[in-house]
């Protein structure tokens, strides 16, 4: 038997039950992974709320990213061993002590990479790699906009992105969090609680606005983003931590300056096996040279998960939140 969390109702953070499991003996192409860390997630929360339904129904265990070592290979695998260390993003799933993995969706650990920064940034991180160099990609001189710069996601994308040479404007919700951002890259913090984000955008670029926004705010930040943007800017509606967007007019769009918009997920951009293993090359690269540092910031066990809900909703976190079993 191992500990996990699930959920059995979906709810509140008080839903989420600490309690034993069996695990089964890996079938093929499937790796038992004894995690070491686990990553918490925004989606988490979607999950557990139900407004993400679980894709087998309730009951289920929730969580996305961890990192671990293997302990069996189920048969036809060969990638791996007994003893690799390996960190993935494969959910629901993670808030576990030990889990199956399909063996195509893990990855090797560079001896530089720890178990932790790894639980810690394999989703955010790959977010981030994707949304930086595919979504849309980010050059040298470029205005881009990202909200919850202090957040998990945001801190990772500020010090990227500043790597890269973008000018950096961020949202946050209070001053400690605009020092936390500005101390990771972000050039410009705006206090979106107090501001009008949209004329200090326009302030902060003397007017010619932002090729790009990153929003993972969604109902309480949209329209306004928009407005951010230059004609054919790109809206990049990445998630939903107020709640989610409204349907809207596609013609606004038209009347905002030919924008272009995109809800991408990460389970797109890393479905191919081949563009999973060069986006961890390029994410593994970027925090072992020290050009991003992964800022894991809050530390739980595994049985206080519903604690670590609680506050990354309560907006309470910044950077990265991991468990340990
Ligand atoms: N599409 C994808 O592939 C993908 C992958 C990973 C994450 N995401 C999305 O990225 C976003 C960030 O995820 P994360 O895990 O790194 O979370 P996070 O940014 O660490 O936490 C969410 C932050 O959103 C801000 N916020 C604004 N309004 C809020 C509200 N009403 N309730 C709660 N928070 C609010 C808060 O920052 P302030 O106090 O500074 O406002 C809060 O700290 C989420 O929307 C998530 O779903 C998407």
């Amino acid at each position: 038997m191992v500990a996990v969390v699930r959920v059995h109702k979906v709810g509140g953070p008080e839903v989420l039950t600490y309690e034993d499991i069996a695990v089964a003996a890996p079938g093929p192409g499937q790796i038992r992974v004894k995690q070491h860390a686990i990553g918490v997630n925004f989606i988490d929360c979607y999950f557990r709320s139900g407004l993400y339904p679980a894709p087998g129904g309730l009951p289920f265990v929730v969580g996305h990213e961890a990192a671990g070592e293997v302990e069996e290979v189920g048969p036809g695998v060969s990638e791996f061993k007994r003893g690799d260390r390996v960190a993935y993003v494969q959910g629901p799933g993670c808030y576990a002590a030990e889990r199956l993995v399909p063996a195509e969706r893990a990855v090797k650990l560079p001896a530089n990479i720890g178990y932790e920064q790894a639980a810690a940034m394999m989703l955010k991180g790959l977010t981030v790699q994707y949304l930086l160099r595919r979504t849309f990609k980010v050059e040298k001189g470029m205005n881009v906009l990202m909200h919850a710069a202090a957040g998990g996601v945001g801190l990772i994308f500020c010090q990227w992105a500043n790597h890269l040479g973008a000018n950096v404007i961020g949202t946050v919700g209070s001053k400690e969090k605009a020092a936390l951002a500005r101390a990771n890259g972000c050039h410009h913090a705006i206090l979106y609680r107090d501001e009008d984000f949209v004329a200090r955008v326009k302030e902060i670029t003397g007017g010619r606005l932002c090729e790009v926004v990153y929003d993972g705010i969604g109902k309480t930040t949209f329209p306004a983003s928009l407005d951010c943007l230059r004609p054919l800017g790109m809206f990049v509606s990445f998630g939903a931590s107020s709640g989610p967007i409204e349907a809207f007019n596609i013609n606004l769009l038209q009347a905002k300056g030919s924008l272009f918009a995109t809800r991408p997920t990460l389970n797109t951009y890393a479905a191919k096996r081949e563009d999973l293993l060069a986006m961890a090359a390029d994410l593994f690269a970027v925090v072992g040279s020290g050009a991003v540092k992964i800022p894991m910031n809050q530390t739980y066990a595994l049985r206080d998960a519903a604690e670590a809900h609680r506050d990354l909703e309560g907006r309470l976190t910044t950077g990265c939140s991991i468990l340990v079993p």
